[in-house]
């Protein structure tokens, strides 16, 4: 089972703030929805409940430390990342997203083997990091650039990395 992981991340590295995003960007809003369509979705209780309900036609598996949290039908809960592949694994998955936030990506990079980032291009203030990476270990293998514009606040590129 592949292990990919998908965010927005500014040049701070910032993902969030107050439990929710800090931009508008509509076209990576469609990236996201295109790349994980018909996925699994692994993420942290806190990303889950900052989207108010799951995302249509995904899977989500959400990882709560929290024993009685109930998730929609069709939908898991998990109480660890292991258990979170070792379900995927279960359902005979070929892929898996990480999907955020800030402490899922954190305890999750070891494990992951590619990654779809999107590099806004902005500082803004915000209180959710990604990790620091050690770029050594990924090589790019795409990348795309989004103009600034109406529909997104800040210009943008989405990178697909591979690790080395
Ligand atoms: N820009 C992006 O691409 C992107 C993507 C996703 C999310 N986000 C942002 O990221 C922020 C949320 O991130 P976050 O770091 O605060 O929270 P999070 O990673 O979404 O969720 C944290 C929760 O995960 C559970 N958890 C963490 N470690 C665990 C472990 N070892 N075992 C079992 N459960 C564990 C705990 O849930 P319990 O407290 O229930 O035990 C913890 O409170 C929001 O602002 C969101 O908008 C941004």
């Amino acid at each position: 089972m592949k292990v990919s992981l998908i965010v927005a991340k500014a040049e701070n590295n910032v993902i969030g703030k107050n439990n929710d995003l800090v931009w508008k960007l509509s076209d990576d809003l469609k990236h996201f929805k295109r790349t994980t369509l018909g996925q699994h979705l692994i993420m942290g209780r806190k990303t889950f409940e900052s989207m108010g309900k799951p995302l249509p036609n995904r899977t989500s598996i959400v990882v709560t430390r929290k024993e009685n949290y109930t998730v929609p039908e069709g939908h898991y809960c998990v109480q660890s990342l292991d258990q979170a592949f070792s379900l995927g694994k279960k359902l005979g998955l070929e892929k898996v997203f990480i999907a955020g936030g800030g402490e899922i990506y954190k305890m999750a990079l070891p494990q992951v083997d590619e990654m779809v980032i999107t590099e806004v291009k902005a500082k803004p203030q915000g209180d959710t990091f990604f990790p620091e990476l050690d770029w050594e270990n990924w090589k790019e293998t795409q990348r795309e650039h989004f103009e600034q514009s109406e529909k997104n606040e800040y210009s943008f590129d989405i990178a697909f990395y591979k690790r080395k």
